[in-house]
């Protein structure tokens, strides 16, 4: 009789762990996510993948334990894409997501977005910038690791990832890997913005927008985050505030000077107001890295043809900033305006400033908003790895070895840029100012 319960015991408990487990495995997991794309003054798409189909249902509210307000999109599906819509600009929204039924993640103090200022409105702005991060080990975890201890509360508004942001063909399982176990925390508050690279492009179609790369990241093509609209995810622009973001695609679309991203891009500098413009694309137009740009072989003439076609409407068009990968090393230029041909054609009439660019030292690089002249170009390929090269590029002041990022801070007329690196010490830093 003993022996008969006991057996029965075991049974039972046998029965209960195989249940909870197929319980677990029949459509209850989030297995990738919530990840936030496109946000806007009024919107944000919110994206996450479950084991199994099921409906898609995203709760919000003005704090976590009162999420009074929900948005969905129809049918069952496991990659789940729910457009938020009439929100408040400015706003932060605690959220969590799952089906009809139930919520799977969020619900607490850590899955929250804010919603963009009105366009045109000022409001202090944090940035944060990696490139080629896509090495999913602890290089990538550090460098992900020193920027939020040195963000702490703060907190980045906007994320860019300037390319070869899954190594080493982009496939999903390696975009699994390379961005949605490597910055969970970072993914469900911050809206990431990407720019294809090399690697990427292993697993992914520019003309017809097609590949994982496309189908993980949701992007606006018809102006709907600000900007003009480009009518392609290749590349696009959009609004925060008075800064102005526009995101090139240099490996995988053409790159002539009258070709179709030129001529939009053309059209997208001519009618922004913004006080400061951001450009954003994988291949660097100066590298002494681990890519060369004086190198017309190197990379197809990717760089080459940036430099030399895309560069002068950059700058024509009041550019401030251009943020490039590819090689895995950090490189800034002094400010400059003009330089388009290989470094030994580099003038000293085209470097505005020489200095350093900083506030504790030369001074601030200074913009006059009425002439619009004078960019600086920051690599910063070593957010997942560090590769060396002669680093020694004429129009760049710092030239840089070392894993890290970039941290921005728009206030007004001031701009402050820092690499901090995997350390969390700041290896290089310049201002700007109009
Ligand atoms: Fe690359």
């Amino acid at each position: 009789m003993y022996k008969f319960g006991s057996s029965v015991f075991l049974a039972v408990f046998t029965l209960s762990i195989l249940l909870s487990l197929t319980h677990e495995s029949s459509g209850k997991e989030v297995t990738r996510g919530p990840y936030l794309q496109s946000m806007t003054s009024n919107s944000v798409v919110v994206r996450w993948r479950t084991d199994d189909p099921m409906s898609s249902f995203v709760r919000y509210g003005s704090n976590p334990w009162n999420l009074d307000q929900s948005a969905s999109s129809p049918g069952y599906h496991t990659d789940h894409v729910v457009q938020v819509s009439g929100l408040k600009s400015g706003t932060r929204y605690y959220y969590s997501v799952g089906s009809r039924n139930e919520s799977l993640a969020g619900g607490n103090g850590k899955h929250f977005w804010t919603t963009a200022p009105q366009i045109g409105q000022r409001q202090p702005t944090r940035i944060w910038i990696i490139g080629d991060s896509g090495t999913a080990n602890d290089n990538a975890r550090m460098v992900y690791q020193a920027f939020r201890t040195w963000t702490r509360m703060r907190g980045a508004d906007v994320w860019l990832m300037l390319g070869d942001n899954a190594y080493n063909t982009g496939t999903d399982a390696e975009y699994q890997k390379a961005v949605f176990d490597i910055y969970p925390e970072m993914l469900g508050q911050v809206p990431v913005w990407p720019t294809l690279g090399n690697h990427d492009g292993g697993s992914a179609d520019s003309e017809t927008q097609s590949g994982v790369y496309y189908d993980i990241f949701t992007l606006p093509t018809q102006g709907q985050a600000g900007g003009m609209p480009s009518g392609t995810e290749a590349y696009y622009s959009f609004d925060h505030g008075r800064v102005h973001f526009i995101c090139l695609d240099s490996h995988d679309t053409n790159r002539d000077s009258n070709g179709a991203m030129a001529k939009w891009l053309e059209a997208d500098l001519n009618e922004t107001t913004a006080d400061w413009i951001i450009t954003f694309f994988h291949h660097p137009p100066y590298t002494k890295g681990s890519h060369n740009s004086d190198n017309p072989k190197d990379s197809g003439g990717r760089m080459v043809e940036m430099r030399e076609n895309i560069l002068p409407i950059l700058e024509a068009g009041g550019v401030d900033l251009v943020f490039t990968g590819h090689s895995h090393s950090y490189e800034r230029s002094f400010l400059v305006h003009g330089h388009y041909g290989f470094s030994d054609s580099l003038e000293k009439s085209m470097i505005l400033n020489s200095g350093d660019g900083r506030i504790s030292g030369d001074g601030a690089y200074q913009k006059e908003t009425n002439k619009h002249v004078g960019t600086v170009y920051v690599v910063a390929g070593s957010s997942g790895k560090i590769s060396g090269g002669s680093l020694d590029h004429p129009v760049n002041f710092a030239s840089i070895n070392e894993l890290g990022s970039v941290a921005l801070d728009i206030d007004g007329p001031t701009l402050k840029a820092k690499f901090i690196n995997n350390e969390g010490s700041i290896s290089d830093w310049f201002e700007m100012q109009k």
